[in-house]
């Protein structure tokens, strides 16, 4: 039975660790769709037309070890702000979003564009500032020091991009849950979204 859990959320907001949190918990499969953009955008930084880089995409290329440096990063917003390119990740997101034995997708169109019929949606969100502590740290622990200010403005530039653009805008869908994690600790968001998905599943049961 195919189960489609999809989570939506600015940058950092602690949608990646939920989303992985819920396919351990449920069973389900797990993609992180900002890597299909990141790995896109890691292309273009040697002069690849983003939208050959986009189709040319191979596995392998999700599993780089550079995808999450702030380069590849901005790089990703910027070729994720072209339909064509959207449209060419389109297919394996949905393929991978309907497999049998249920799926878990992150990333920022998946409740409004790539699976507008999920059986879940949550908008994933936290305060800038929290989101920048979060990043902050986590660049750290990779060795990639950076300062809070240029960390924040970092965030606050791409969030902006993503959000303005035309082409599949990042936005809470209509019937998304919003999960605020500023104050909470991955535990407590993790166990909010589980108790979530559980109401959910067990109205699809009753159907
Ligand atoms: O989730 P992330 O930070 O790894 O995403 C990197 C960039 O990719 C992000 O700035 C916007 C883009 N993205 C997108 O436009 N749509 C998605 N479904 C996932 C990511």
């Amino acid at each position: 039975m195919a189960f489609t859990i999809a989570i939506d959320g600015p940058a950092a907001a602690g949608k990646g660790t939920v989303a992985k949190a819920l396919a351990a918990h449920f069973g389900y499969a797990h993609l992180d769709t900002g890597l299909l953009y990141r790995a896109t955008g890691r292309r273009t930084l040697d002069g690849t037309d983003p939208l050959d880089a986009a189709r040319a995409l191979e596995p392998a290329d999700l599993e780089a070890g550079d995808l999450r440096t702030p380069d590849v990063a901005q790089a990703a917003s910027h070729v994720a702000a072209l339909p064509e390119v959207r449209q060419a990740l389109v297919d394996f997101q949905r393929a991978f979003a309907s497999r049998a034995g249920g799926a878990v997708l992150d990333g920022r169109d998946i409740g409004t564009v790539i699976c507008p019929e999920a059986d879940v949606k949550l908008f994933v969100t936290a305060s800038d500032e929290t989101r920048a502590e979060r990043r902050q740290k986590e660049l750290r622990e990779k060795g990639h020091g950076a300062g809070f200010d240029e960390v924040l403005a970092d965030l606050r530039a791409r969030d902006a991009r993503d959000s303005a653009r035309a082409a599949a805008p990042l936005r809470p869908a209509e019937d998304a849950v919003t999960l605020d994690t500023t104050r909470m600790t991955i535990d407590e968001a993790v166990a909010a979204a589980i108790e979530i998905v559980n109401a959910a599943r067990a109205d699809r049961a009753r159907a």
